[in-house]
């Protein structure tokens, strides 16, 4: 964001409200910016840029939560649009998208929002029936909206390709169009276009089964490692820093030791980690009485720093007795009936088989089905759960239907 301030331009960064994001994604949006306390990933997104400096395509792959998405939306396109893919420029567009319901209708709706020129709608039609109809559609289409002769990149990050194997998906053939698109475009790439696809390595089977998508998948594939412990430190310690905030050391310790994965990967950990730190910090605030103000680097200091203890974090039961004691305080401002109605599309969401755990993204009026309650039930349950300072659930848009997909964090 720039502000002008007498003769002089200067950068004004958009601080978000809190340190840590807790259980979603770090992201991008108008007025927060969370590449600014984004930490541990320089090694992953310098590799990252490497490859697409030599490649249209990048499948990022990982094991499930270690944090594919956050890397991409905070780590790469920040530093895409800071111009360090050189031959690039720095003056990218970027269409991002998850196939949802319907993968290619969506994947129209992401770049139709990069035409400001005319009716989203009408241009989101033109596209969906490009891609449709050819399976050079995504070259088709950056030549129209990003043409050779123009110096203006396009990035489409296709977040979540897992999607395409779902049950939610309202038209198969779309799934398979995605796919075939996507390896269209590998073998015949649009020098202004570039195409990164993040997927959980469970899924790397199912993709087996297409062989020109695993050729694809084999020569452009980027293995997300966890963090290591030295990054889970800084990614613990430092973001509170210009906030005021302190961690005190035992606690990062602590913390470094109950999420580290040398012996086996728990998907769960990094996403309860940064849930514990989200929670321990709104609760230092409040216990700190700054919670009408809550400290910000842009505004003035306490007048004392808001500590993170250790105490506070093994009285609360450490990673998971915080993620249950923060369920139990929503479930307990629900009714008998809305805690039911929770139970219901909590168990829809993550569903489990063979032993993993899968997201499972549900409609709103398919979930209101299973738990046999009205539209407006639901939304009480769900809003609770998807609150900007919750955010258990995901809620976004479906493209078939009016309505809602909604989906764990
Ligand atoms: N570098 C990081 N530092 C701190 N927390 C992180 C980092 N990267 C991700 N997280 C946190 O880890 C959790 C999972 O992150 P993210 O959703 O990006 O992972 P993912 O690999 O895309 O997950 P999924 O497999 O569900 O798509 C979120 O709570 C996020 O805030
Ligand atoms: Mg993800």
């Amino acid at each position: 964001m720039l502000q002008s301030l007498d003769d002089q331009i200067v950068f004004a960064p958009r601080w978000p409200a809190s340190p840590f994001p807790g259980l979603r994604p770090f992201r991008v949006t108008a007025t927060e910016d969370e590449s600014l306390i984004f930490y541990g990933r320089n090694r992953a997104k310098d590799e990252i840029l490497a490859r697409l400096n030599s490649s249209h395509l990048v499948f990022v792959v990982g094991p499930s939560g270690c944090g594919k998405s956050s890397l991409l939306k905070v780590g790469v396109i920040p530093a895409l649009e800071a111009g360090l893919l050189t031959h690039a420029g720095a003056n990218w567009r970027v269409a991002e998208m998850r196939p949802g319901d319907r993968p290619v209708r969506n994947l129209a709706y992401a770049l139709a929002e990069l035409r400001t020129d005319a009716g989203a709608n009408d241009v989101s039609d033109q596209i969906y029936d490009v891609l449709c109809s050819d399976e050079n559609g995504l070259w088709l289409v950056a030549e129209t909206l990003a043409p050779r002769a123009a110096p203006n990149p396009l990035l489409i990050l296709i977040d979540q390709f897992e999607e395409v194997f779902g049950s939610q998906v309202a038209a198969q053939s779309e799934s398979k169009s995605l796919l075939e698109l996507i390896v269209a475009f590998w073998t015949k790439a649009h020098p202004n276009l570039f195409l990164v696809v993040t997927m959980r390595t469970d899924f790397l089977e199912q993709c087996a089964n297409f062989p020109k998508l695993a050729d694809a998948i084999n020569a452009t594939l980027f293995m997300t490692p966890v963090l290591r412990d030295s990054e889970i430190k800084s990614v613990i310690s430092m973001p509170p820093e210009p906030y005021h905030g302190v961690v005190e050391e035992k606690l990062a310790e602590a913390m470094v030791k109950d999420t580290s994965s040398e012996i086996g990967y728990s998907p769960d950990h990094l996403p309860l980690m940064q849930h514990a730190l989200s929670w321990l910090w709104n609760n230092a605030v409040s216990a700190a009485g700054l919670s009408k103000s809550p400290p910000r680097p842009d505004s003035t200091a306490p007048s004392q720093a808001v500590m993170l203890t250790h105490d506070r974090y093994v009285t609360h039961g450490g990673l998971k007795g915080i993620l249950n004691k923060h369920a139990d305080e929503l479930l307990a401002g629900l009714s008998d009936r809305e805690q039911r109605i929770a139970q219901v599309v909590f168990t829809r969401l993550s569903e489990r088989d063979e032993n993993r755990y899968r997201r499972s993204p549900t409609s709103a009026s398919a979930l209101a089905t299973l738990a046999d309650c009205g539209a407006a039930e639901l939304e009480r349950v769900v809003s609770v759960f998807s609150d900007p300072s919750v955010s258990f659930l995901d809620r976004r848009p479906l493209a078939n239907e009016a309505g809602e997909l909604i989906d764990v964090s």
